[in-house]
């Protein structure tokens, strides 16, 4: 079973690593693999503004660098105070890695924590199994 305590906590840690010079909301990301290795992220800007990383983005690319292939939970926590679910663009990375049941938990503003799971944040996601479909069919 995935340690959501400690991951929650990874997620804290790695947040004091984001750089975020121009919007100031730092966020953390810790992933857990399916063989039970945690990787962090850390939000990443930049003055082109658009080119700006996702925390869970750089966590879970640090998962793959390592040689990590599937993802067994999540956690994302923004600034104190401020509830944070992952950015669109991060729940379609996440989906590629995770399987819809996989737990993810995001920091509330009022301090604790929600639960959820990738197939409630991004249900019908297009994943492998729609490209694999679409080779099947010729
Ligand atoms: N951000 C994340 O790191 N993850 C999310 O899911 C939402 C947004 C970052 C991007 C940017 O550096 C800052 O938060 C404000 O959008």
């Amino acid at each position: 079973m995935p340690d959501l305590t400690r991951l929650r906590a990874a997620a804290l840690n790695a947040r004091a690593k984001a750089y975020a010079p121009y919007s100031h909301f730092a966020v953390g990301a810790a992933v857990e693999t399916a063989e039970g290795r945690y990787f962090t992220g850390a939000n990443i800007e930049n003055a082109s503004y658009g080119l700006t990383i996702c925390a869970e983005r750089t966590a879970v690319f640090a998962a793959v660098l390592a040689g990590a292939s599937r993802i067994a939970a999540v956690a994302v926590t923004g600034p104190d105070g401020v509830t944070t679910p992952p950015c669109g663009a991060c729940r379609q990375v996440l989906a590629e890695f995770g399987a819809p049941g996989v737990p993810l938990t995001y920091a509330r503003a009022d301090g604790g924590w929600n639960e959820t799971t990738l197939g409630d944040l991004l249900p019908a996601a297009f994943d492998p199994a729609s490209l694999d479909a679409a080779r099947g069919s010729g």
